[in-house]
């Protein structure tokens, strides 16, 4: 038997004024797209924020149902947004954030399972890297290099050839 490991690194810093200017626009956008979060049921808002490698920028947020499984989280809006506008233009930066109604989040907001997933294939699809940066309410700002980089072992289209 042999034992594997895998290591996972991330920058961490300790707020956004610590990011550069391009960094801060997208985390902004983020934050901004809150706004646009239709969370009736969770009560629990996320907004996401897209840097195209064309400097365009594109917003998303959640997007929930009565028929509690068809939710939609923000970071897969945001993907979806920008491959139907923007089919060529590669994606640079997905930012991540949060909004609790009733209590303050300081801790970074990670992206799901599902959207790790959908992440990875899209990374895989244009042969680039998504930078991933997560605040929460405030606080630390995480800057992930890659979705794969937080989906380890991941299944993709290669298993199904
Ligand atoms: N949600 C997202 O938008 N992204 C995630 O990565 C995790 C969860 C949404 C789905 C639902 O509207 C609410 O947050 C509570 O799960």
């Amino acid at each position: 038997m042999i034992k594997k490991k895998q290591l996972l690194e991330w920058e961490m810093y300790p707020s956004e004024i610590e990011l550069t200017v391009e960094d801060q626009k997208v985390l902004a956008l983020a934050k901004k797209h809150l706004e646009y979060s239709y969370s009736p049921y969770s009560n629990f808002k996320v907004g996401t924020g897209l840097l195209l490698n064309n400097g365009q920028l594109i917003g998303g947020s959640n997007q929930e149902n009565a028929s509690y499984p068809l939710c939609l989280c923000a970071e897969r809006v945001a993907l979806a947004a920008a491959a139907s506008v923007y089919p060529s233009i590669l994606i640079d930066t997905l930012a991540v954030t949060i909004q609790h109604a009733n209590k303050i989040i300081g801790e970074p907001a990670m992206p799901c399972g599902a959207c790790r997933q959908v992440i990875c294939e899209v990374e895989q699809r244009q042969e680039k890297a998504i930078r991933i940066i997560t605040q929460g309410m405030e606080g630390e700002v995480y800057i992930f290099e890659s979705g794969l980089s937080i989906l380890p072992l991941a299944f993709d289209a290669s298993f199904l050839l």
